[in-house]
């Protein structure tokens, strides 16, 4: 395949995860699935555990985590879930997950995130969606590099957004310490980063055979919105030009992420940007759909993997 040819596969916008994995057999394969315990992430968990993965559900609520973990051995019968302590926005806890894992990793799903959250900072002062969203999936997925190599052909997968249109990674000023506190700019510059986290890293473990691939999962009701109310929704999807609520189910909403993790269309191809279950092309003007050029930038790329490595020193 030639490395511009854009992937597309028979599934679209309404396929379920489920039906995505059909047929694919993860017996033996390792998965972590960060989030784990709600929206996206259940549904992510569960399709790749019905298909004979050992799933752990990286949350930072345990007690949900163990009954998601039940309700999926429950609906799948396959009792290899389990639970691990994570939380994001604490770095000595992603180190903590990161040391604790042991063997091969095949599969790491980056999909915890928080969106437009009042203007938080965590104790270093960094700011608290690009500490959770980019730094702590970058410190896990850095952490864990020695367990993917081992894994022969393992795939990360970084679920960002189409809200990456509202901003590039804002170098001059990633914390918002010298403009002011903007809770889209701030999930969009995050949302940015995961794109770029998957440019750079499949660029630099190229020789290990990790493929690192971004997506966007699509318009799902889940406790994302928390902080805004479903009118704010609405209008900013109507403004958007997002063509009003057509929401995905979370079964919807989770099958681009196990198309990237798991189709044998996807083997040995990263650094690139699906949505609606196909790679996407470009955006246009007006849409709400495609990628913004700056979030493939190989050179942005490669800035935001040093200050990154800089910022957690
Ligand atoms: N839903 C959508 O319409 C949509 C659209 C585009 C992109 N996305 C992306 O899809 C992903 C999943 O979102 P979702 O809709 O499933 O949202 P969700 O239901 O809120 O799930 C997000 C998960 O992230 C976890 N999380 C947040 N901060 C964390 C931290 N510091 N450490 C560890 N885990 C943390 C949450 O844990 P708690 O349960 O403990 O809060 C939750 O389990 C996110 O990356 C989001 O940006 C979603």
């Amino acid at each position: 395949m030639s490395s511009s040819t854009r992937i597309t596969t028979p599934f679209t916008a309404q396929s379920t995860a489920a039906e995505v994995v059909a047929g694919i057999d993860l017996t033996g394969r390792r998965v972590i699935v960060t989030g784990g315990a709600s929206g996206i992430g259940v549904e992510t968990a569960r399709a790749l555990a019905g298909v004979g993965a050992e799933v752990t559900l990286a949350v930072r609520n345990e007690e949900a985590g163990r009954r998601t973990a039940e309700d999926i051995i429950e609906t799948t019968g396959n009792k290899q879930v389990l639970v691990a302590p994570l939380d994001l926005a604490d770095q000595a806890s992603v180190a903590a997950f990161a040391a604790a894992w042991d063997g091969p990793l095949h599969i790491l799903i980056n999909n915890a995130g928080v969106m437009a959250s009042p203007e938080t900072r965590t104790p270093e002062g960094w700011e608290l969606q690009f500490a959770t969203n980019h730094l702590g999936h970058f410190a896990l997925a850095t952490g864990l590099h020695g367990a993917l190599a081992g894994a022969d052909g393992a795939r990360v997968v970084s679920v960002s957004s189409s809200a990456h249109l509202r901003s590039p990674v804002v170098f001059e000023d990633i914390h918002f310490r010298e403009r002011p506190y903007d809770p889209w700019a701030a999930y969009g510059q995050s949302k940015t980063a995961n794109v770029l986290f998957a440019v750079e890293a499949t660029k630099r473990w190229a020789d290990d055979g990790i493929t690192v691939n971004a997506l966007m999962p699509g318009g799902i009701r889940t406790n994302l919105q928390r902080y805004i109310t479903d009118e704010d929704l609405e209008r900013l999807r109507a403004q958007s030009g997002g063509g009003g609520a057509v929401w995905k189910t979370p079964e919807q909403g989770a099958a681009t992420t196990v198309l990237v993790a798991t189709s044998p269309l996807l083997d040995g191809v990263g650094g690139r940007y699906f949505e609606d279950c196909q790679e996407a092309g470009p955006n246009q003007p007006g849409t709400r759909k495609g990628f913004a050029p700056y979030a493939l930038d190989p050179e942005a790329a490669e800035r935001l993997w040093q200050v990154s490595v800089e910022t957690l020193v």
